[in-house]
């Protein structure tokens, strides 16, 4: 299949490309590359031995997605493009919407304009809000408490509109878990701009020796050892359910939300602790108050994602630290 990636350039996008290729689709990467660097397309290179081809632009440019999407005989898009950063869409919320939603309604202007009509979009376990139960299941009420998850409701909602006004529409929503780890190669993986605010881009900074220590965010939360626990699943594993779901999507029209997880909570400490086995590095760390606006404790049920994409993690929170560490690395020696 000749498979769109907006957004490709970027983390998950990147690892999904190497995954995608290797099993035989062509793709083509879109993106503006506000929060990535064209030099991902050369390690991607490294990687596969083949050049992906590129579109510099914004996914808010109809007219140039149309044309992408004709030029390269487009099947199937991946929906990856779109601004992450939940505190920053606090305190930037029209970016947010403009990006992520209005982006949105763009590509698929482009999309209807020539036909194209087969989605995978990147939601995100942030729609499900305070979760009311555990594990969470695609059934759990949604709602949102910032910007940034608003944008991904908005968007959800959207296309359960499109695809419910045409039956030719074939979309699914992938709502990621806590996506970590990097692929094996080490040569591509997250690369967050500035000091980081997810844990597992913060422990690598400490490890590698350009943070000082760790703050670790509650260690009164009812949990086994009192910090928080989270969902966690191997970048490589993610890469992977994107391509169960275009499996899926080719039989089934309609508009359907599945969860991509692991199904079982890590605490920040046994986060920690794997990390300083896979970089052999002793990280410092302190106990500190609750982070604003934190939950105790957050995990899928992942049982529809097994039943109808037929797909399941493999890689396991010490592969998550282990090929992060070595992109970590690499990173270090990148200009
Ligand atoms: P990322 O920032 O690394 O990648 C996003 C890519 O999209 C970047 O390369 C950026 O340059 C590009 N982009 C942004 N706006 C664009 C636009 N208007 N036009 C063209 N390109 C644009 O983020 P990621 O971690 O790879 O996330 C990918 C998707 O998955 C996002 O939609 C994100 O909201 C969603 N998601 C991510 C996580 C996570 O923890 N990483 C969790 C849940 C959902
Ligand atoms: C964050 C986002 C969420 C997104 C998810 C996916 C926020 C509020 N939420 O959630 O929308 O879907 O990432 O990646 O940003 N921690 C520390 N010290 C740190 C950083 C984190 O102790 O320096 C703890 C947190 O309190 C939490 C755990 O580590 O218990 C994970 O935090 P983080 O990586 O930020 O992810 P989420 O909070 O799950």
């Amino acid at each position: 299949m000749n498979i769109l990636l907006t957004g490709g350039a970027g983390y998950i996008g990147s690892h999904t490309a190497v995954t995608l290729t290797e099993a035989g689709h062509q793709i083509v990467i879109f993106d503006n590359f506000c929060n990535s660097d064209k030099s991902v397309l050369d390690r991607l290179e490294r990687i596969l031995k083949k050049r992906l081809p590129l579109i510099d632009g914004d996914v808010r440019n109809t007219a140039l997605i149309a044309q992408t999407l004709e030029k390269f005989q487009i099947d199937t898009v991946i929906h990856f493009a779109g601004l992450k950063a939940v505190g920053e869409s606090v305190d930037r919320p029209i970016e947010y919407y403009a990006n992520n939603v209005q982006g949105t309604i763009s590509l698929l202007e482009a999309m209807s304009l020539v036909n194209v009509k087969s989605l995978v979009f990147s939601s995100s376990a942030t729609v499900y809000g305070d979760p009311q139960y555990l594990p969470i299941d695609e059934e759990h009420p949604t709602s949102a408490t910032n910007a940034y998850g608003r944008s991904k409701l908005h968007i959800e909602e959207m296309l359960k509109d499109v695809a419910n006004s045409d039956r030719e529409w074939k979309i699914i929503c992938l709502r990621y878990f806590n996506p970590v780890g990097a692929h094996e190669s080490g040569l591509i993986g997250e690369d967050p701009n500035g000091i980081p605010n997810n844990l597992v881009p913060y422990i690598a900074q400490v490890a590698i020796g350009n943070l000082e220590k760790l703050s670790v965010y509650g260690g009164d939360y009812p949990t086994l050892d009192g910090t928080g626990v989270r969902d966690y699943i191997h970048v490589m594993d993610l890469a992977e359910g994107h391509l169960a779901a275009l499996n899926y999507l080719s039989t089934n029209p309609g508009w359907i939300a599945v969860n991509l997880g692991a199904g079982k909570g890590i605490s920040v400490l046994e986060v920690l602790n794997e990390y300083e086995k896979a970089s052999a590095k002793s990280i410092r760390y302190s106990i500190e108050k609750r982070r604003a606006g934190d939950i105790a404790s957050c995990f899928a049920k992942v049982d529809k994602a097994k039943k109808i994409l037929g797909w399941q993690t493999k890689r396991n929170v010490h592969d998550m630290c282990a090929s992060g560490w070595l992109w970590q690395q690499y990173r270090k020696n990148l200009p």
